[in-house]
C-alpha cells in the first residue's frame, strides 16, 4: 500500500484538504497516523473493529493490549463511558486538551478489540491543533497508539513514522517535531483513589494539586528503583505497560554516577573494541570523549530532555555502536516519566554508588 504523506506547518484554509482527505481515509475503516502533542497516534475509527484491527496490523501490536480513544472535547466522553466521577471531572476541566488519558467505565458503545475486553476505556483529548482539525472533520473516537513499530520508541516527528510503517498505512499527517515528548500520563479514575497506571506528561505533582493524593500503580518500578527482575513486579494494570518497549538497536545500559565514572564505564567498553554511542545532558557530556554522543538537553530542564529522548533513542544504529551508555535522571516531575521509559528501554543498570 502506498502512503500519502501531508506536510502541514500551521492549519490554514489550504491545508483543509489535507485533513480532508485524511478523514476520507478514517471514514473508508483506514488508518492514519497524525501528530499529538506527545508523540505521533495512529488513528482509526473505533466503533469499527475491522479498521481497529489494521492498527494491530500494522504495528505488529499484541491484541491484549487496549489502545485509547481520542476524541475532540469533554462534551464527548459521556457518549463512551457509563459516568465520569468527580475525581476525573476535576482532572478533565484542568488538564484537557493535554497529555492525559483517563480509564472510565466503558458503555460499550466501542469496538471490543479497543479496549481487548476490559470493562474500562482510556480517554484522551489530545491538544495539537492537527489531531483537533482531524478529530473535528472526521467526527469519529479515534482509536489511537503511538505510531511505532511495537516493542520500538515511540515516533516524535513524521519521519519516526514513515521509517516503521511506511507501506503500512493509508495516511500520514507530517505536522512537525510534537512538543511533549513522551506519551500521555495514564490515570485510572474506575476506583476510589485516581491511580497513575503510566507516568507521562502531566506529572504527579500536577495532579495532586487539583485532586490530593493520587496512588502510582505498585507494578511500575519504584521512585529510584532498579529495573524490575522477571516476576518480581506486579501485574501491571496497564496491559501495555508489561511488554518490552522503546528498544533502541543495540543494548542500553543506564549508568548513575557522576562525570569520571561515565567515562570510566565508556573507557571498559572502548578498551575491548567496542563502539560506544552515548545520550546525556549537556552538562555531564561537556566532561565526555566518546565517539558518538547525543546530547538531549539540560538537567535543568528535563522538558527538552523528555522531548528529544525519543529521538536519541532511535538515533544509533545497529551498524554504528555495540552498546549505548545513558545517564539517568531525578525522579521529579516530568522525570518520572523519563526514567520509566528509560527502564524499559535499557537492559541493564550500574550505580556508582
Ligand atoms: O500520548 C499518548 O497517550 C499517545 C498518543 C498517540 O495519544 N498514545 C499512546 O498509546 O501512548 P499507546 O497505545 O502506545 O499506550 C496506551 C497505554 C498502554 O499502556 C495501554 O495498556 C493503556 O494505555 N491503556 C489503554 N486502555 C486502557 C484501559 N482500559 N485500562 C488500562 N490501561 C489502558
Ligand atoms: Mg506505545
Amino acid at each position: 500500500m502506498d502512503t500519502k504523506v501531508w506536510r502541514i506547518d500551521q492549519i490554514t484554509k489550504e491545508t483543509d484538504q489535507a485533513i480532508e482527505e485524511a478523514s476520507a481515509l478514517l471514514e473508508q475503516n483506514q488508518v492514519v497516523a497524525f501528530p499529538t502533542e506527545t508523540v505521533y497516534g495512529l488513528g482509526a475509527n473505533a466503533k469499527e473493529a475491522d479498521a481497529v484491527d489494521k492498527i494491530f496490523r500494522a504495528k505488529g501490536r499484541p491484541s491484549d493490549n487496549p489502545l485509547i480513544v481520542h476524541i475532540a472535547d469533554r462534551n464527548q466522553v459521556d457518549e463512551y463511558v457509563t459516568e465520569v466521577p468527580e475525581v476525573a471531572e476535576k482532572l478533565l476541566a484542568a488538564f484537557t486538551p493535554g497529555p492525559l488519558t483517563l480509564i472510565l467505565k466503558s458503555n460499550g458503545t466501542i469496538a471490543e478489540n479497543v479496549t481487548a475486553g476490559l470493562p474500562s476505556i482510556g480517554v484522551r483529548i489530545p491538544d495539537h491543533p492537527v489531531a483537533q482539525a482531524l478529530l473535528r472533520a472526521c467526527r469519529l473516537p479515534l482509536a489511537a497508539p503511538s505510531a511505532n513499530k511495537s516493542g520500538r520508541p515511540s515516533p516524535t516527528t513524521a519521519e519516526h513514522v514513515y521509517e516503521d510503517l511506511q507501506g503500512r498505512i493509508a495516511g500520514l499527517l507530517d505536522g512537525g517535531p510534537t512538543g511533549v515528548g513522551v506519551e500521555s500520563t495514564v490515570v485510572d479514575c474506575t476506583g476510589v483513589m485516581p491511580i497513575i497506571l503510566r507516568p507521562g506528561g502531566v506529572t504527579r505533582e500536577q495532579l495532586e494539586e487539583v485532586v490530593g493524593s493520587v496512588m502510582v500503580d505498585p507494578a511500575l518500578a519504584s521512585a529510584g528503583g532498579d529495573l524490575p527482575e522477571d516476576g518480581a513486579v506486579d501485574k501491571p494494570r496497564a496491559p501495555g505497560m508489561k511488554y518490552t518497549h522503546y528498544a533502541p538497536e543495540a543494548p542500553m545500559w543506564l549508568v548513575d554516577g557522576d562525570p569520571s565514572f561515565m567515562q570510566e564505564q565508556i573507557d571498559v567498553h572502548l578498551q575491548a573494541g567496542d563502539k560506544v554511542g552515548i545520550i546525556a545532558s549537556e552538562e555531564l557530556a561537556a566532561g565526555l570523549n566518546a565517539d558518538h554522543i547525543n546530547v538531549c538537553g539540560s538537567r535543568d530542564n528535563l522538558n527538552e530532555v523528555a522531548a528529544h529522548l525519543y529521538d536519541a533513542l532511535r538515533s544509533f544504529k545497529k551498524s554504528d555502536v555495540d552498546i549505548i551508555l545513558c545517564e539517568t535522571f531525578p525522579e521529579t516531575g516530568v522525570g518520572h516519566a523519563i526514567m520509566n521509559r528509560l527502564q524499559k528501554a535499557a537492559t541493564k543498570k550500574i550505580n556508582q554508588f
